[in-house]
């Protein structure tokens, strides 16, 4: 079995650069099933979940031609717009196929939409937004399975939430669909604006109003294929930031968005990290000691839930009393058992997290169940003085480029090992 070894208490500096956006490249990814040619996607993060992703895409018969960091899809000819139940593992968080396979084939069957460890993720809305524009959707032992058979009609949506991937979807179902789509109370994360990017420069056409919570749809009849870049991962950005908290150290971010990460940002001055902006530049440093605060996630803008984790544990180390209060999942306090054998002083009520600094965290054996928390839980290792493993790294793997090596070109002590 995989496991981390990691020795830790090391002051962590240097520079890190930060990949593509995970979360950006499912749905851009996606929409390239939409155009019949080749489409030159750049800055794709060379991740797990995306390696998954493309294998599953040529399984179904598109073109996909695989670089470093870019990829070269071609959907011209027809593909099966089906993903089985045996293959459910290689779409994981790219739920944004069912709006890509309605868009182009009137119709999808996919298996193993939503449900997650992090909590229920059921696709309500999902389903809500594509019946309104004439989808009908059926489930068969589990699998979801839609058609359109009068074609798709333009038609207003209002989410109950700002949901990601119901926005995503819907946007994607609707760019053919006859007439306007509005949707309202729409995710305004800056991987929909990506989407919508990259669709508008093929020839899609996507109005989104001032605040970003009404998108309007005009259908058209085609797209032509594009070169694109998707935007650095401003999760991993924030991920890297957090771990100089951490390890007392100084790290500088490259190559991300600033205007992404207000809310981090913003959160990470008033624990006392001294945090300074330049152009794509980020540079975070430890000041000698971590302020208590409480932190609350909310839909974009508002503090990231994908960040929570991560400031969670930033916190077990705050002199003075803290509270993170988890408003977008269900089940997101998964590291908190773990953190709390590494000597964290954490008890959970209902959504909220209240934690009492301590000086340091210990060195333990600790396991990742999901990405973030996963993460979360390797930051902690390296921030306790000691020999400690992280098994189950498989789920870091999913999200963080060579995290291995940027954490070593830190300074980090980290081995990939087998037992
Ligand atoms: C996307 O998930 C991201 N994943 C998540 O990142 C991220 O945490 C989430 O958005 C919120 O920002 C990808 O983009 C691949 P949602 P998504 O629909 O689209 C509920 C990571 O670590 N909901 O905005 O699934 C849902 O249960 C991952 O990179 C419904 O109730 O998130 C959740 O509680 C984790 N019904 C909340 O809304 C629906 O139909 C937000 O979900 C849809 C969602």
């Amino acid at each position: 079995m995989e496991y981390l070894e990691v020795n830790g208490g090391k002051i962590l500096k240097g520079e890190v650069l930060i990949s593509g956006s995970k979360n950006a490249a499912f749905p851009v990814l996606s929409a390239c099933l939409l155009i019949e040619g080749k489409c030159h996607i750049k800055n794709i993060p060379n991740i797990l979940d995306v390696k998954k992703f493309l294998f599953q895409l040529k399984k179904i018969g598109v073109n996909v031609l695989e670089g470093e960091h870019e990829v070269e899809i071609d959907a011209s000819s027809s593909f099966k717009p089906e993903i089985p139940p045996e293959e459910t593992e290689n779409i994981r968080g790219t739920q944004t196929l069912l709006g890509a396979f309605i868009a182009r084939h009137m119709k999808a069957s996919i298996a193993g939409l939503g449900g997650c460890n992090i909590g229920k993720r059921p696709i309500d809305q999902h389903i809500k937004g594509l019946e309104s524009l004439g989808v009908e959707i059926s489930w068969d032992k589990g699998i979801l399975k839609a058609h359109s058979p009068k074609g798709l009609k333009g038609n207003k949506i209002f989410l109950d939430m700002p949901s990601v991937g119901a926005t995503e979807n819907i946007i994607l179902a609707s760019v053919f669909a006859e007439g306007e789509t509005i949707i309202e109370n729409a995710a305004r994360e800056p991987e929909i604006k990506d989407l919508i990017n990259f669709l508008n420069l093929a020839g899609a056409n996507i109005e989104v109003n001032g605040t970003g919570s009404t998108i309007v749809v005009h259908g058209v009849k085609k797209l032509k294929p594009v070169k694109y870049s998707i935007i650095p991962d401003r999760i991993e950005a924030a991920t890297y930031l957090i771990l100089a908290g951490l390890t007392k150290g100084k790290i500088k971010i490259k190559n991300t968005l600033p205007y992404h990460l207000e809310a981090v940002i913003m959160k990470l001055k008033e624990i006392g990290l001294d945090v300074s902006v330049n152009e794509n530049e980020i540079t975070a440093s430890y000041k000698g000691k971590l302020l208590p605060t409480s932190v609350k996630t909310l839909p974009y803008p508002g503090f990231p839930t994908d960040v929570q984790s991560q400031i969670l544990t930033l916190l077990t180390l705050a002199n003075g009393s803290s509270v993170v209060t988890e408003t977008v999942f269900e089940n997101r306090f998964r590291i908190v058992d773990d953190l709390l054998k590494m000597g964290a002083n954490i008890r959970v009520e209902g959504i909220s997290a209240f934690i009492t600094g301590v000086k340091e965290l210990k060195p333990s054996v600790v396991t990742a169940k999901d990405l973030r928390g996963g993460m979360s839980l390797l930051l902690a290792t390296l921030s306790a003085k000691g020999t400690s493993k992280v098994l189950e790294p498989v789920h870091i793997d999913r999200g963080y480029e060579s995290y291995i090596e940027k954490i070593k070109g830190l300074g980090g002590d980290v081995e990939r090992k087998n037992s």
